[in-house]
């Protein structure tokens, strides 16, 4: 997980009272554990659900309850945390604080404090569905938004009293993402739309078959990732993933190469970067059957005729001769021989401004694994060969390099 956000940041995490209180401890770790100062605040009504020495061990700073102790001897302590957040998360939200926050109450030491703080504020609300479809929290909440909140969640599940519905707190994961988005506003790519391509396309052989590739999608999602977290307006249009779609972005679900070409060709247009990190299919079979493929008695071998698929960026680059758009174009090249060569031949044969080369067959790179090593080729001749890193840093430093190009390149806003 990247730290380039979060490392370093003062993030006040108030815990309300509400079962999902328990999950609010996983989140503290993560945040603590991506290298953010988390300052616990918790209402008394939280703490009947866990205690504050889960909050403190996992922060490693003392969780706090009570407005009227002064722990470390720090008489205002809610004006002091107020002050020093750069990011307020309060997760779960109860209807109580949620609407206390609407109308500016300040009768505890959490509500005190989030009334004090400038911070951006990403709001969990959980509770029980009806409080929550209530209109009395609906407009609470409405009013929270419209003062710039980010409400992530609740979602439809399981609730405290074990009925289904709509009131279920919002993953750690997902309020983290939330949490992300809010703090990447002022980044390099706020404004910006960048589209990643991701997963291996799969090409019908009969309507329960077909041909695919290896491709996990692992590196697509990191670049969606380290896209957003730069500020941008992120969409992944992915073949089938092997691995869990990224938060704060939007997705574009497809299946074969043809669909891909139609999505990316969409959105280029209004597309600031293009990241090609899908493995297309080059060929298809050339008339999918309507049936499942039956074999015949003695029947020695199959034949399937195969006809090229479209390749997306080379036609990527023949709109963008016309229309200018996307600024900046960005391929991949996954080989397991010749790796700069064939690289420089693509970033040429696409007229791409950079290509990510790696050599699939050494380990630790490639499909499926969690680390990759690679050289960026730029269209002006520059090779920069970097060293062996977890997919979410190489995809940092593939996006900064973007971000780096779209400056050389004037890129306007579109
Ligand atoms: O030609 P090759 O498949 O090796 O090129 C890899 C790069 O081209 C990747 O960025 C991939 O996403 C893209 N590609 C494409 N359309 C294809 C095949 C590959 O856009 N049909």
């Amino acid at each position: 997980m990247s730290d380039q956000l979060l490392s370093g940041k003062r993030v006040l995490l108030g815990v309300t009272g509400g079962i999902a209180a328990y999950k609010a401890a996983d989140l503290c770790s993560k945040l603590a554990q991506a290298g953010a100062q988390v300052d616990v605040i918790m209402t008394e009504a939280a703490t009947r659900f866990v205690g504050p020495l889960t909050f403190s061990a996992l922060s490693g700073r003392p969780a706090r309850v009570d407005m009227w102790t002064a722990p470390g001897g720090d008489p205002i302590p809610h004006v002091h945390m107020a002050a020093a957040a750069d990011l307020a998360i309060v997760a779960p939200l109860s209807a109580n604080t949620l609407a206390k926050l609407a109308l500016g109450l300040a009768d505890n030491l959490l509500t005190a404090t989030l009334l004090a703080t400038e911070a951006p504020l990403v709001l969990a609300p959980a509770m029980e569905s009806h409080m929550w479809s209530n209109p009395v929290t609906q407009a609470h909440a409405k009013t929270l938004r419209k003062r710039g909140a980010v409400q992530v969640g609740p979602g439809v599940g399981r609730l405290a009293s074990s009925a289904l519905g709509a009131g279920r707190m919002a993953e750690p994961v997902e309020i983290l993402a939330a949490a992300r988005g809010v703090l990447a506003r002022s980044g390099p790519l706020a404004g910006r739309r960048v589209v990643v391509t991701a997963g291996g396309t799969q090409e019908p052989l009969d309507p329960v078959r077909y041909i695919t590739n290896a491709s996990s999608g692992k590196m697509g999602v990191a670049l969606a990732e380290a896209a957003r977290d730069l500020g941008a307006e992120v969409t992944l249009v992915h073949a089938p993933l092997a691995v869990p779609g990224p938060y704060g972005v939007e997705r574009v679900s497809v299946r074969t190469a043809i669909e891909m070409r139609d999505a990316v060709l969409a959105l280029a247009p209004a597309t600031d970067i293009l990241i090609g990190a899908a493995a297309v299919a080059d060929f298809r079979p050339a008339d999918p059957a309507a049936q499942k493929i039956k074999k015949t008695p003695g029947q020695a071998a199959l034949t399937i005729e195969l006809v090229r698929n479209p390749d997306i960026l080379a036609e990527v680059a023949a709109l963008r001769a016309e229309i200018g758009r996307p600024a900046v174009v960005v391929g991949f090249a996954a080989e397991t021989q010749d790796l700069l060569a064939n690289a420089t031949a693509k970033l040429a044969a696409k007229r791409l401004d950079m290509i990510v080369a790696n050599d699939v067959t050494d380990p630790g790179s490639g499909f499926g694994s969690d680390t990759n090593q690679i050289t960026l080729l730029y269209a002006d001749g520059r090779v920069e060969a970097l060293p062996l890193a977890s997919k979410g840093e190489v995809a940092e430093r593939v996006l900064d390099a973007a971000v780096a190009s779209m400056g050389d390149g004037g890129l306007a806003p579109g």
